[in-house]
């Protein structure tokens, strides 16, 4: 299959693009490298022995997008381009709307317009909110509890309707929990200077002698008091939209909204027990107050991958920190 991977420079976009190439499909990348970078690319094409295609686009200028669309003649996109960090929602929520919705409705518009139906797109667990106990199922009414999840949920809602109103459209509507680690090799990983404020970035940084880390919140209705999150492998991740890509074709609706977790619920505590396990190194940590937009738990149910996509998650926690590890101590500047 020849795929466009609009935001194919960032985080998951490079491991996913990498993940397509080894499974024999070609790769174009759209990114604006507003947070990406380019040599992110260049390693996906060492380890791929191959390159991915590059267009410097914007997902939010249509006649860019309907230009590579037309040019490149994809048979399927998947969708990244975006910004994520909930608390920088908060503080700007229109650059959240702009970047997140704005740019979706136009990427689908031009998709559209070029005849290219078949769409796999990034949402997040954070659609959930607290309206129903965890462990989370697709079905669950979304409920988020900031200006980011608002985006993704309003996203999802506006594929939904042009799934079910234009023929031939083939949506996989994918929530990540919450995805660490970075590639076996220490070449492909997350930019730890990123603003997303992530929490595996941030114990690796401490771990480094930057500041130490700040624990947000430890007054959650939780088993220790701090917020419980579903870790999952960036790799692993990456490999449920080669699955996605591959089965959206076949599945029953026009569009489908699929978990992607491992269905665990860990503590930022038990996080930094597992790193400190893995990495010999202490994680210096305080505790802070808790964040704007920020939920006590967000736990996947998984059995829907695992139904529709063969997809489950294999990597474990130590894997997570030790692949997050190395990768900070090879490039503690990312790809600067
Ligand atoms: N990392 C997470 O914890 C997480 C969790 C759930 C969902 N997601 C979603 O997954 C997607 C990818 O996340 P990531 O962690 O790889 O983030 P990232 O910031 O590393 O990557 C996003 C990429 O999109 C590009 N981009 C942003 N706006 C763009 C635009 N308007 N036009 C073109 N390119 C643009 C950036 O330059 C960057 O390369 C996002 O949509 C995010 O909301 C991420």
């Amino acid at each position: 299959m020849r795929v466009l991977v609009t935001g194919g420079a960032g985080y998951i976009g490079s491991h996913t693009s990498l993940a397509l190439l080894e499974a024999g499909h070609d790769v174009i990348v759209a990114d604006n490298l507003s947070r990406g970078s380019a040599r992110a690319l260049d390693r996906v094409a060492e380890l791929a022995g191959r390159k991915p295609a590059f267009a410097r686009a914007d997902v939010r200028d249509r006649v860019a997008m309907h230009r590579l669309l037309a040019e490149e003649r994809p048979e399927a996109v998947v969708h990244f381009a975006g910004l994520k960090a909930v608390g920088e929602s908060v503080r700007d929520p229109l650059g959240y709307w702009d970047n997140n919705v704005l740019g979706s409705v136009n990427l689908v518009g031009a998709m559209q317009e070029a005849g290219v139906h078949t769409l796999v797109f990034s949402s997040s667990a954070t659609v959930y909110g607290e309206l129903s106990p965890p462990p989370f199922r697709e079905e669950f009414p979304m409920a988020p509890t900031n200006p980011y999840g608002e985006t993704k949920a309003t996203v999802e809602r506006m594929l939904a309707s042009v799934a079910a109103t234009r023929p031939g459209w083939r949506i996989a509507v994918l929530r990540y929990f919450n995805p660490v680690g970075a590639h076996a090799s220490g070449r492909l990983g997350e930019d730890p200077n990123a603003t997303s404020a992530n929490l595996m970035p941030a114990i690796c940084r401490a771990a480094s002698g930057g500041d130490a880390l700040a624990i947000h919140g430890d007054d959650y209705p939780t088993p220790d008091g701090t917020a419980l999150r579903d870790y999952l492998h960036v790799a692993d991740l990456a490999e449920g939209h080669v699955r996605a890509l591959q089965a959206v074709r076949d599945f029953r609706e026009p569009a489908t909204t699929i978990n992607l977790g491992r269905g665990v619920g860990q503590s930022v505590r038990e996080v930094i027990h597992a790193f400190e396990q893995a990495s010999g190194v202490r994680v210096p940590a305080n505790v802070a107050p808790r964040r704007a937009g920020d939920v006590a738990v967000l736990v996947a149910d998984p059995a829907r991958a695992q139904a529709l996509l063969g997809w489950k998650a294999r990597r474990s926690l130590e894997e997570m920190c030790r692949d997050a590890w190395q990768w900070h101590q090879r490039n503690p500047n990312g790809y600067a």
